[in-house]
């Protein structure tokens, strides 16, 4: 299982520090939360603190963006390379056409859902996807309970994907801990982030590893 601890949990005062940190302990991916306050009632970073986080990761970059116009927003952040940006099905009347654009601009593209959506909803979409991520809460805010009823959708996903697309990951955001971690690598989930987990854990190293299963 990989992991990629959400920076919204981190101390923006010490962010420098708190990046460097997960980065030591060992972390897969740093994941950014971009909220525009529109698509969720919640409003956190653009590129300017992004483009800081990037210069003091050593791991990649996955930008999660929780946005109205994502093909802005897709070209805002595609300077600084990350390595995944992911955007929600919801919220794109063309995401086939953006998935394309993402990986014109040499970045993995990955959608996201929400609790509701289907898994269906991204089946003629999973041959070019590199990751699909699955929200396990409502998305705008760290801190919230795990909705279990992504563990099923988890397993139906990545049935699905075995068939159609084998290299495409699954990942679950939101309520992960060491408490459900063992029933997502069960229901077939390659990668975890977790925010207030790892952030409020007394070690981020061991918090990290706990979930590295
Ligand atoms: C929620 C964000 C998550 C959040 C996860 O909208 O997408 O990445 O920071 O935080 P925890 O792990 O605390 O639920
Ligand atoms: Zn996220």
């Amino acid at each position: 299982m990989k992991v990629a601890p959400s920076v919204l949990s981190a101390d923006f005062g010490n962010l420098q520090r708190d990046v460097q940190a997960i980065c030591e302990a060992g972390c897969d991916f740093v994941h950014v939360d971009v909220m525009d306050g529109h698509f969720v009632p919640n409003l956190t970073i653009g590129p300017v603190v992004v483009s800081a986080i990037a210069k003091c990761a050593t791991a990649p970059l996955d930008i999660h963006l929780m946005v109205q116009n994502n093909t802005f927003f897709v070209e805002l952040f595609a300077p600084l390379k990350p390595e995944y940006i992911s955007f929600h099905i919801e919220e794109e009347k063309h995401p086939h056409r953006l998935i394309q654009k993402i990986r014109s601009l040499g970045i993995k593209p990955a959608i996201v859902l929400n609790p509701h959506t289907p898994p269906e909803s991204v089946e003629y979409l999973l041959a070019d996807l590199d990751m699909v991520l699955l929200m396990s809460v409502n998305p705008g805010f760290g801190g919230q309970s795990f909705i279990e009823s992504v563990l099923p959708k988890a397993k139906r996903l990545s049935e699905m994907r075995n068939r159609l697309n084998p290299n495409c990951l699954i990942e679950v955001d939101g309520g992960v801990s060491d408490k459900n971690i063992q029933q997502l690598k069960e229901a077939g989930v390659d990668v975890v982030v977790a925010g207030s987990y790892v952030f409020n854990h007394a070690s981020k190293e061991e918090a990290i590893k706990s979930l590295q299963i």
